[in-house]
């Protein structure tokens, strides 16, 4: 059953960052190529997104920037916003969650589900911070990692071994807010019972077994096997929606609120076009497909969680897909805004037109797999395919018309079978093409749709309209009226992927006022003889070796040489005594032992000689020092730490050493001889 409406959203980005090129190919691209072929296709179609607003990482960048949560929120949403259109992204709405509409709507939802007692509420033990007088979000606290003994791990994850826990498992937590240690205290919390939806998502996950993709499918069949559980979904935070009837300091969960955020932008689109009640006719109703666009790491909320509330709801439209991308990488690497490896798309657009990168990602999206965007294949794609062949195309048959048919579409003679298996083209295009992109295969509908330009261009090398403009005008008349014919048609298919350009060529083509701006259009119509056309347009600049070797340089250089200039430091903390440093006993020592730590990737056990006394240290070090190269060193250590067990070994006290995220941690050792047990101050 086809439904009469579709409703599609993207991921709503964090406003706490520039998008780059793989936000663009993960989640808005896909979807803007969705949106815009269906509504070729005359179908009731609205695309919603926004900026998410809340959580603890939009917090993160207040504090590394020193301004505003609010000052964060406005930057990143304008320039996020400006961005997208700039690269043709055609939202129906674009929102925020800072807005009243959004925390009304987050409000309702949460009081709702609470009224019917579907939610629980219990205790956690949670770290807090008492100085700074709040509970201690996980990123907001570091401490000795409890399984590999990594220094800087955070409160949910450690970056060395990647292993999960709980926070209250950091060995020597530290408060990133202040210096006080953190304390374990009891946190009432939220939950929503995913658990209870077990079974209905299952069957609602099986009915989707033959049309979502096999990374979703994997992802959330691995979730489910391992059996859900309720999610707490709210935090103890000052930024974010308040939980109602809740002191303030308590939000909720942003992932609870942020898919609500589709909702509040529908209201918010709804409510401009003076129809307040319309965003019902899209989330409420039977008739309505709906398909939301993200990248791989939101599966589980958008499968799973968003689900599961919609169902806790009632009467709201399920997800109909979910088409989730994988990464994209950069020249094969991780995109790293914190290392510059990135190219933040306001940058590019200040440089490039934003088609050949819709097409140049939409050639390389990964779909199926990771992929990367290499400069180099940006060139080919925009020289060899863009240039040489569709503009090569639209190039020489608006020189040919322009000088021979005084701009006019020739009349057609006699149609040939060259001729008539050239049109005929167009509709099988039409139905390659929309078969693609209505199974969410983007980069097979533009090879489809670039198939077209490739045979329109071996037609007018074909029919060779310069040697039978004298010899036979007739027939190069028919040529070029078939020419032309198949511009209107590429102006039609090409226009989810390369939409200024499609503009360009309706612009060259001046179109009549009769002329179909739909997907059947090249398959039905024909521009009529004696047509008027417009001014010829440049279509695509190439781009030169110089040009892609500076923009590769660029990257590699940021990379190595700026990084002072971009780096991002941690907040300091606050102004302490000249008592509170000397209750530190800080001694020199010699290392006298060092070894691996069996089964441990990170650790080195060494044996430190403070002259009073020989102290076992366990430090994660080993990624950076051979333990025979540490012997013999005289090092500092804090010797009077309270000891802590690393994989079975009491480690009394800790090494001095200075780290950042590049260098790991680096030992500081006396600039000339100290005997064993200088004191350190
Ligand atoms: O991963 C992210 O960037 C999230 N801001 C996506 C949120 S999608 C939805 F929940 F709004
Ligand atoms: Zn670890």
């Amino acid at each position: 059953m086809e439904q009469k409406r579709i409703l599609v959203t993207s991921a709503l980005p964090y406003a706490n960052g520039a998008i780059h090129f793989g936000h663009l190919a993960g989640a808005y691209l896909p979807a803007d190529m969705y949106v815009r072929y269906q509504r070729l296709r005359g179908r009731d179609v609205l695309y919603i997104c926004g900026s998410d607003e809340h959580g603890v990482s939009i917090l993160i960048s207040s504090k590394n920037e020193g301004v505003t949560p609010k000052e964060i929120i406005d930057r990143y949403h304008e320039m996020n916003k400006s961005a997208f259109e700039r690269v043709g992204i055609s939202f129906d709405n674009y929102s925020r969650t800072s807005l009243p509409v959004h925390h009304e709507t987050a409000q309702e939802w949460f009081a709702d589900f609470r009224e019917r007692d579907l939610l629980t509420r219990s205790s956690e033990k949670q770290l807090y911070d008492p100085e700074a007088r709040m509970f201690l979000p996980d990123r907001f606290v570091v401490g000795i990692c409890p399984h590999c003994g990594y220094e800087r791990a955070y409160g949910d994850q450690c970056e060395n071994c990647s292993k999960y826990y709980d926070q209250t498992e950091l060995i020597h937590p530290r408060s990133l807010l202040s210096d006080a240690d953190p304390i374990v205290k009891e946190a009432q919390h939220w939950h929503f019972p995913l658990g209870d939806f077990q079974e209905k998502l299952e069957e609602y996950v099986a009915s989707h077994e033959k049309d979502w993709k096999d990374n979703v499918l994997q992802q959330v069949r691995s979730w489910l096997k391992a059996k859900l559980s309720d999610r707490p979904i709210s935090r103890d935070l000052t930024w974010g929606v308040q939980v109602p009837g809740e002191e303030e300091g308590k939000v909720l969960y942003v992932w609870f609120e942020a898919v609500l955020g589709y909702i509040s932008s529908t209201k918010e689109w709804a409510a401009r076009e003076d129809t307040p009640d319309r965003w019902k006719e899209y989330w409420c109703s039977e008739d309505t497909k709906y398909v939301a666009f993200i990248g791989k790491d939101n599966i589980v909320f958008h499968c799973l969680m968003f689900p599961a509330m919609l169902m806790a709801r009632g009467g709201y439209v399920l997800p109909d897909n979910v088409p989730a991308n994988e990464f994209l990488n950069l020249e094969g690497k991780k995109f790293s805004k914190s290392q510059n490896w990135s190219i933040e798309l306001k940058e590019f657009l200040d440089e490039y037109p934003a088609d050949p990168l819709r097409y140049t990602l939409a050639m390389n999206m990964p779909e199926t797999r990771d992929s990367d965007f290499y400069w180099k294949d940006f060139q080919a794609r925009n020289n060899n395919e863009l240039a040489d062949i569709l503009g090569n195309f639209v190039n020489r048959t608006a020189h040919f018309t322009g000088k021979h048919f005084n701009r006019t579409v020739p009349e057609a003679g006699v149609l040939d079978e060259t001729d008539e298996s050239f049109l005929a083209e167009f509709a099988k295009t039409a139905e390659m093409v929309a078969a693609n992109y209505e199974r969410y295969r983007f980069r097979d509908a533009v090879v489809s749709t670039m198939n077209l330009a490739r045979a329109a261009n071996k037609y007018f090398n074909d029919r060779e309209p310069w040697k039978t403009i004298k010899s036979d005008p007739a027939v190069c008349a028919t040529t070029l009226n078939c020419s032309l014919q198949a511009i209107y048609a590429l102006s039609v298919f090409i226009e989810p992927v390369l939409p200024f350009t499609a503009e360009k060529l309706r612009h060259f083509l001046a179109l009549p006022d009769d002329a179909p701006l739909r997907w059947d259009g090249p398959a039905e119509y024909r521009l009529p003889a004696g047509h008027k056309l417009g001014e010829k347009v440049l279509l695509f600049d190439k781009i030169d070796d110089k040009t892609v070797e500076a923009e590769t340089a660029k990257l590699g250089a940021m990379a190595a040489g700026d990084e002072e200039e971009e780096r991002t430091y941690p907040p300091l903390k606050p102004e302490i005594t000249i008592e509170d440093f000397m209750r530190l006993d800080l001694r020199t020592g010699t290392i006298r032992e060092a070894e691996k730590v069996p089964k441990s990737n990170k650790l080195i056990r060494i044996i430190v000689d403070i002259g009073s006394e020989q102290r076992q240290i366990v430090a994660g070090i080993a990624k950076q020092y051979k333990p025979e190269d540490l012997v013999g060193k005289t090092i500092v250590i804090v010797a009077n730490l309270k000891p802590a067990k690393l994989f079975g070994l009491e480690s009394q006290g800790m090494l001095l050493a200075g780290s950042t995220e590049d260098t790991g941690p680096v030992i500081l050792t006396p600039l000339s001889d100290l005997p064993d047990g200088a004191q350190v101050k």
